[in-house]
């Protein structure tokens, strides 16, 4: 009798699965530091903010793969690398949901309004960019999006980052977001809101020492 009550479970959660976002938590996002995260990421001995989180009570359009990140990106005014050439090393980061420090998943700059060439344009005469993770592991699985926003200086500058580019960054990066916009047949309508407490004012532990005024831009995108 245990033994088929067993068995009526394992069939039951194995009919659950098919969707792929059936785990999703219905949470906007879990802090990483609950469970020995960070909301900065690792770029050598220092890191950059996560100063821009989609929130996992997105459209699963938004949150399902990076497939759909990207195309949102490209709404917004994003698109993948160059020719997909990448400059510099990749950056990991531990959104404490059991997965520890994981690569970043994609690499996207501003277009400049053209999705094939814009990106060339942006290393050379630099411009926004970001990096995003997934919070997806089992201990946090909000399926958010973690982006560590930035503005750079142009490829002679070695990509750096422009003083104050972290918050300039996302906030360019918001003001483009929100509100309606298409991109692939999908149109996005984005709201914003700032939640403070999550990363620390100041410069101690910021790649480039550049200081940050501690908000992260929470976005909360319907697909339609
Ligand atoms: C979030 O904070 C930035 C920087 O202070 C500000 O420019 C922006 O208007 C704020 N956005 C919202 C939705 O409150």
């Amino acid at each position: 009798m245990v033994r088929f009550a067993a068995l009526s479970l394992f069939v039951a959660c194995a009919l659950a699965v098919p969707t792929s976002l059936s785990e999703r938590s219905g949470v906007a996002y879990y802090n990483p530091a609950a469970n020995g995260g960070s909301m900065l990421d690792v770029s050598g001995s220092l890191g950059e903010p996560l100063n821009v989180i989609i929130s996992g009570l997105s459209s699963p359009s938004v949150l399902a793969s990076t497939n759909a990140l990207i195309n949102y990106a490209r709404a917004i005014g994003f698109s993948t690398e160059c020719f997909g050439i990448h400059i510099g090393t990749p950056q990991t980061a531990n959104l404490g949901d059991g997965q520890g420090q994981v690569n970043q998943l994609i690499e996207l700059r501003q277009d400049y309004g053209s999705a094939s060439l814009g990106t060339c344009l942006e290393s050379v005469i630099g411009g926004n960019h970001f990096r995003a993770w997934q919070q997806s592991g089992s201990l946090a699985p909000s399926d958010a999006w973690f982006l560590a926003v930035s503005k750079e200086e142009p490829a002679t500058q070695s990509h750096n980052i422009v003083p104050d580019g972290y918050d300039i960054g996302r906030d360019a990066l918001v003001s483009g977001a929100v509100g309606t916009h298409s991109f692939g047949g999908v149109t996005y309508t984005t709201t914003a809101q700032n939640v403070t407490g999550l990363l620390s004012v100041g410069s101690a532990g910021i790649n480039h020492g550049i200081a940050l005024d501690g908000i992260v831009t929470v976005l909360t995108v319907t697909a339609s």
